[in-house]
């Protein structure tokens, strides 16, 4: 099953660039900034990745972004990510940034995007993968926060697909973004927002009906409401769900007590992510592996996860097609 789930053809849709520093990259970055990081040796790095909840690693997330500070710093972090997703076939991929992490610091919304872009690019060409780029807003900074960083990102708009919301959900509820959401998509960008990762089924109805998003990051929690999950089918959205973030950040108490399976059988579109690799013990394939053995999944289960990870992605459907299609082979063959 190990060798089926390397050879699989898939999208990630799910992960946030900044989540996939590892320790070592964050050591060398660290040392040619000049920059002194409070952990010794990346035993110690490893060893405070131990979280509660959200809030926990978040703290450990925002200060590991910390060392970012040249273009150069965002392409090697970029490439080193892409680098991995090909020797798991992953195919297409959405990467997440938070640009407010970094202005926030004084980092230019420039040097961020260029270097990302750039490793993105490169990649394409050099590995063959596709990427595009989803402009996340931090939830627990302000709304007018949200609208500065819209207005700094236009310059770079051909760069940019969609946008997301992410950081502290508890307290932040998606109806806090609804102008800054409104504005976005009315510059092009697609709405996507996490909802249900920690909040209840009440924020998936606000992102959903309030900030008009097209797919739901996590959703969870959709689960506490029948009603909800039926809607969700009516139209036709998937959630990108991310099973060893939702075991390290205790959202579930264990991968067999994981919904994946359960939100499968309801008809929900699932998807199989690794939300923050460096910090959740885990890349994707990790993830389809981890999931396959807590659940039983068969092959034809991880087959339609990545199916769902191809046609719920944002690109275009001849696109969409072409990797449907390398997929639908890869399966008939190896099934
Ligand atoms: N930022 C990075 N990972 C996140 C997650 N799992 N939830 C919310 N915000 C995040
Ligand atoms: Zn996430």
């Amino acid at each position: 099953m190990e060798e089926f789930i390397r050879g699989l053809p898939k999208a990630e849709l799910h992960l946030h660039i900044e989540g996939t520093f590892e320790p070592q990259l964050m050591f060398e970055i660290a040392k040619r900034n000049h920059i002194s990081i409070p952990f010794s040796s990346v035993k110690e790095i490893e060893a405070a990745y131990e979280f509660d909840c959200l809030q926990d690693f978040l703290d450990i997330y925002y200060q590991g972004a910390q060392v970012l500070i040249k273009e150069q710093d965002f392409y090697d972090l970029t490439y080193s990510y892409l680098k991995k997703c090909a020797e798991q076939n992953v195919r297409h991929t959405e990467i997440m940034f938070d640009p407010q992490t970094h202005t926030e610091r004084g980092i230019s919304f420039e040097t961020v995007i260029s270097g990302i872009n750039k490793a993105c690019r490169d990649a394409q060409r050099d590995l063959g993968i596709s990427s595009l780029l989803i402009m996340s807003y931090l939830r627990h900074l302000s709304e007018e926060a949200a609208f500065t960083t819209l207005k700094e990102s236009l310059p770079f708009k051909e760069h940019i697909t969609a946008i997301g919301l992410d950081s502290s959900e508890k307290g932040n509820p998606p109806s806090k973004f609804k102008k800054v959401f409104e504005a976005s998509v009315a510059e092009g960008y697609i709405a996507l927002a996490h909802a249900g990762e920690e909040g209840n089924a009440d924020y998936v109805w606000e992102a959903i009906d309030i900030l008009n998003i097209k797919r739901i990051d996590h959703g969870n929690n959709a689960l506490q409401d029948p009603e909800l999950v039926t809607e969700i089918i009516n139209r036709d959205m998937a959630l990108t769900v991310c099973p060893l973030s939702n075991k390290a950040l205790q959202v579930v108490s264990d991968l067999k007590a994981h919904p994946l399976k359960k939100m499968m059988d309801l008809g929900l579109k699932v998807t199989v992510n690794s939300d923050d690799p460096a910090y959740f013990g885990g890349q994707v394939n990790q993830n389809y592996h981890e999931i396959h053995k807590a659940l039983n999944l068969s092959k034809k289960d991880l087959y339609e996860l990545a199916k769902n990870s191809f046609n719920y992605s944002l690109l275009n459907e001849n696109k969409k097609k072409t990797y449907l299609d390398e997929l639908e082979s890869y399966y008939l063959t190896n099934k």
